[in-house]
């Protein structure tokens, strides 16, 4: 089972996940970046929440990633405006996940992810995927360790799902 940990990071708090979630799932990690470098003001909560609320996608780097070479991927990012971040819709508008398993897995400073958690898994199904894992987590609400704990449960309940799925064939 090849695995892919696809992520968007601002502030660093995603990039630290996804090194772990490659880790415990022995993943090849691919990061998204936006073509437009944003700056890390003010204005930011403004331009990038209007973005995020009103769905829009950001324009995205070409990433040295193919989807048919893994089986199954995650991808994870942080919550903008209570909803998935640009750069995530961007990813996933362009990407077939026909056939694949996937996670997803966002990072909030306190909102309610559950919303951002369903659209995403919608527009993923939408394409094809198979959405087996959501969740997301506070990073101001856990310290770094912890975070790492539960990015390694969350590690293990994606492999669980995984293996329920092939139980079922
Ligand atoms: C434009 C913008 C909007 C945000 N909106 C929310 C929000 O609605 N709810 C929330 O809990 N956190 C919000 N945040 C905080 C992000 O979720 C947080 O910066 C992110 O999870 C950290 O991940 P990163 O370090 O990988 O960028 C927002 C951050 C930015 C930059």
């Amino acid at each position: 089972m090849k695995t892919a940990v696809v992520y968007f990071s601002l502030f660093g708090a995603n990039e630290k996940i996804a090194s772990k979630l490659s880790e415990e799932l022995r993943g090849k990690i691919h990061r998204i970046q936006e073509i437009k470098q944003r700056k890390k003001g003010f204005a930011l909560y403004f331009t990038g929440g209007f973005q995020a609320i009103f769905g829009i996608s950001s324009k995205i780097k070409d990433m040295d990633f193919k989807i048919d070479d893994y089986d199954s991927l995650i991808l994870e990012g942080p919550l903008w405006g209570g909803l998935p971040c640009p750069a995530l819709n961007a990813f996933v508008e362009k990407t077939d996940f026909t056939g694949k398993k996937v996670g997803i897995f966002l990072t909030t400073t306190g909102g309610n992810a559950v919303v951002a958690l369903k659209k995403l898994s919608d527009k993923i199904e939408q394409r094809g995927g198979n959405c087996l894992v959501a969740d997301y987590y506070n990073v101001f609400k856990l310290s770094s360790e912890k975070m790492l704990d539960k990015t390694r449960e969350y590690a293990e309940h994606f492999k669980k799902s995984i293996k329920n799925i092939r139980g079922t064939k």
